[in-house]
């Protein structure tokens, strides 16, 4: 089925922490750059057609040397627990990771909470 995406600055996506556009490359107006700090989030209300399982894209740049894990949430579960945002080389930088997750039909939250007191990689959307 087709994506839709779901930009990071655009409500009701939520960013904890600042909406930002000063690192060229990102989709839309900005990008949200979390807090550093443990728990930082950056969260995103997607809609699927249909129970089941979709692919979830997450598109980031983290020009730091650390790895930047993040707790996954659908729906307020955990889906991967410090999945790994990779160093992407610089902030203007940005890749996208993608992973399969389970979904209800309709109204679905996405959330992605920071493992480490740095914080989250800068993120620019998910599709799905
Ligand atoms: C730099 C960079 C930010 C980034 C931050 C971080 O300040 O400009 O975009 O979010 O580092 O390490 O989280």
């Amino acid at each position: 089925a087709a994506t839709t995406r779901y930009e990071a600055e655009t409500a009701p996506a939520v960013c904890d922490g600042a909406i930002e556009s000063n690192h060229a490359g990102y989709s839309g107006s900005g990008f949200c750059n979390s807090s550093n700090a443990v728990g930082a989030s950056s969260q995103f209300t997607v809609n699927a057609a249909s129970a089941g399982t979709a692919t979830l894209a997450i598109r980031y740049a983290h020009g730091g040397t650390d790895t930047r894990s993040a707790d996954i949430l659908v729906n307020g579960t955990a889906v991967e627990a410090a999945s790994a945002f990779s160093a992407t080389g610089a902030w203007t930088t940005w890749s996208t990771k993608t992973l399969t997750v389970p979904v209800n039909a309709g109204s679905n939250t996405i959330r992605l909470n920071a493992s480490t007191a740095a914080g989250l990689a800068n993120i620019d959307y998910v599709e799905l």
